[in-house]
């Protein structure tokens, strides 16, 4: 083969590798949506995601997927997959939208910010950027906003024609909001979508490594513990309040089986005897005698392990610098006792829904 040739052959290639490339990125004429997850830690900030995922579906623009926040922003794709998110919706990483997107349809200069507003309040009280995570969160994508939109839309199937008509695609490619377009707690009709929210290999393979060196394999109950001071304050007039819907409560007050009425003292912060009473009758019935014990402020390791010392049990708890390692901890658990009121425990009780495996609550008869 000549010199020639085999150049002419070549060049075909590479034009072919990055029209592939170019394809992976299609431009959506129906433009994009994004937001920050600015509210709460992760519990919060999934059930934000969900409502959002489910927001972009139904203004059929496709979803820049935000990161999540630490005290810095963790890419989308270091926790969870971005590909099985595909089969609920056209999605594209932050990142990489950023990168591959951002300079042909929303280039600096074309950069608006979305808040939402009551009516009498002037666009200029929309502040994207102003304080913390929302600065940081933005900075971090490297997004500067020229220009903002005060609306006053809701974020549901009814307002979907409104925001047609007021935000067309062509005017406004990429809708950036301040926060999340969906409630908190969020929507029962979208908890499923946490189905599509699979883990990345990365999570699995660690939670596979402590499942080994904790438990050498064999089964465990996972367990929540929100005990924390600001949750003993959130909870100590709660009975007061007669609520149904405090924080995540709905995630137990509204299964079929429920006997409550609304959100008791021992449901948002059970006693310590409460804990002990109820772990020891899930061993008893389970026959299981690891427990993966996940905390904000106190484990009770001590107290457990005197509690049941009869059932010889072994108490672990890895107190991770990332929650996400407790909360894929606690979704892969056998069985798993939280904390109805919190929405920590909402996340991992969703996962654990979508593999049918059990659920029970602290303070909770059903
Ligand atoms: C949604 O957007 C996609 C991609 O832009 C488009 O192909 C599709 O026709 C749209 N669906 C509806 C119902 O408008
Ligand atoms: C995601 O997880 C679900 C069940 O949890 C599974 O059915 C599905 O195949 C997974 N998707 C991908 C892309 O791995």
């Amino acid at each position: 083969m000549s010199l020639f040739v085999f150049s002419i052959i070549a060049s075909l290639l590479l034009i072919s590798v990055v029209k592939t490339e170019e394809s992976q990125y299609e431009i959506d004429p129906n433009g994009y949506i994004t937001f920050c997850l600015c509210m709460g830690r992760l519990g919060n900030q999934v059930e934000h995601f969900l409502g959002g995922l489910a927001f972009a579906k139904l203004l059929n623009r496709t979803l820049i997927v935000p990161p999540l926040r630490t005290n810095k922003n963790v890419p989308y794709s270091e926790w969870f997959q971005i590909e099985s998110l595909r089969a609920y919706h056209r999605v594209i990483d932050a990142q990489d939208f950023m990168q591959e997107l951002a300079p042909h349809v929303w280039p600096p200069e074309s950069r608006i910010g979305f808040c939402w507003l009551p009516n009498n309040k002037p666009k200029s009280e929309c502040k994207m950027k102003e304080g913390n995570p929302f600065g940081p969160f933005w900075n971090e994508l490297h997004i500067d906003f020229v220009d903002t939109v005060a609306h006053n839309l809701n974020y549901d199937s009814n307002s979907i024609d409104q925001w047609n008509k007021l935000y067309s695609s062509d005017r406004y490619p990429v809708i950036a909001l301040k926060g999340a377009p969906a409630p908190f707690p969020m929507k029962a009709q979208y908890r499923y979508l946490q189905k599509y929210m699979n883990w990345s290999n990365t999570i699995i393979n660690e939670v596979q490594q402590y499942q080994q060196n904790l438990f050498n394999n064999t089964p465990y109950i996972g367990i929540h513990l929100r005990n924390d001071n600001d949750w003993e304050k959130a909870c100590a007039d709660v009975e007061s309040y007669k609520s149904r819907s405090y924080m995540a409560s709905p995630q137990c007050l509204d299964l079929p089986s429920s006997t409550h009425t609304y959100v008791t003292h021992k449901i948002c912060y059970p006693s310590d005897n409460d804990i002990l009473r109820l772990l020891k009758n899930i061993i008893l019935r389970t026959r299981i005698h690891n427990i993966y014990v996940a905390t904000d402020k106190r484990p009770m390791i001590k107290e457990i392990q005197e509690y049941l010392s009869a059932q010889r049990v072994h108490v672990k708890h890895l107190d991770p610098w990332l929650p996400i390692i407790d909360v894929a901890m606690l979704a892969h658990a056998n069985y798993f006792i939280g904390n109805c009121v919190s929405s920590f425990t909402s996340f991992v009780k969703r996962a654990r829904d979508v593999q049918n495996l059990p659920t029970a609550f602290w303070g909770f008869s059903n």
